[in-house]
């Protein structure tokens, strides 16, 4: 598997476009140390000092078309919390689409970038930030409340090769699920860890907000929400809060 490893860079996604974009091959990983530019979902950025956490991009080319890319972050979040629990023991939660959640605490998050056509994906980028070395006094006055750390849970400073290592091995067996397409296993592992499905969620889009039930994950990877005025819906993208 290659790994290209920086210092310094911009963000691990920029890089894993600029090189998918020239042909890197699939699963060419790219690691940095920090990110001056680090991105997170939207709009926002992205907390990433040195030594603090593992910062990593995944170039994929799967033969997939392009109704695939939630199915495909959905299973990049089951192997981050899959590898996690292998080398640490610890089981995370999924907060819907891809947030990874400790104590009720954000320990981490994924950005997927799509390059695609209309009947195949060129290819994606999967963006992972987990927060593993921070104290309680590392994170700023806005994610402060609501961000953790491995260390923060274990008391101990944790490995961030071992936790790589963890997380590409797990990422390899359920990637080789999704190229045979059988996308409802993926959904049912990503289920067994949802921190969101039969729970009050409140979903923020642009110029509305709804309070509903959510439900279950539909066979294209949206969240189906039983709204309070009755109608159920199927929400793509967006922001949830869990109450
Ligand atoms: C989120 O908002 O929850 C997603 C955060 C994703 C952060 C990771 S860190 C590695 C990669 N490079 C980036 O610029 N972002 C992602």
């Amino acid at each position: 598997k290659e790994i290209i490893h920086f210092e310094e860079i911009d963000s691990t996604n920029n890089y894993a476009k600029k090189i998918a974009n020239e042909g890197c091959r699939d699963g060419t990983v790219v690691v940095s140390e920090r990110q001056t530019m680090a991105r997170g979902r939207v709009g926002r950025q992205w907390e990433s000092f040195t030594n603090e956490g593992l910062w990593f991009s995944i170039v994929l080319r799967p033969d997939l078309e392009p109704e695939y890319i939630k199915i495909v972050t959905l299973a990049a979040a089951v192997a981050v919390v899959e590898g996690i629990s292998e080398v640490q023991g610890i089981v995370c939660g999924i907060k819907w689409p891809n947030d990874i959640i400790l104590n009720g605490r954000k320990l981490g998050g994924i950005l997927t970038e799509l390059s695609a056509e209309p009947e195949h994906i060129n290819y994606v980028v999967v963006g992972i930030g987990i927060n593993i070395n921070q104290d309680k006094n590392s994170f700023n006055a806005e994610i402060k409340n609501k961000a953790t750390s491995l260390r923060i849970h274990t008391g101990e400073t944790v490995s961030r090769v071992r936790l790589l290592e963890g997380i590409l091995t797990g990422f390899d067996r359920i990637y080789s699920i999704m190229l045979q397409r059988r996308t409802q296993e993926i959904i049912d592992s990503w289920s067994g860890y949802s921190v969101t499905l039969g729970k009050e969620v409140k979903i923020v889009l642009k110029n509305t907000e709804y309070i509903g039930l959510a439900q279950s994950i539909a066979s294209d990877g949206r969240l189906i929400v039983k709204c309070n005025d009755g109608v159920i819906r199927e929400i793509a993208a967006g922001e949830i809060q869990v109450r």
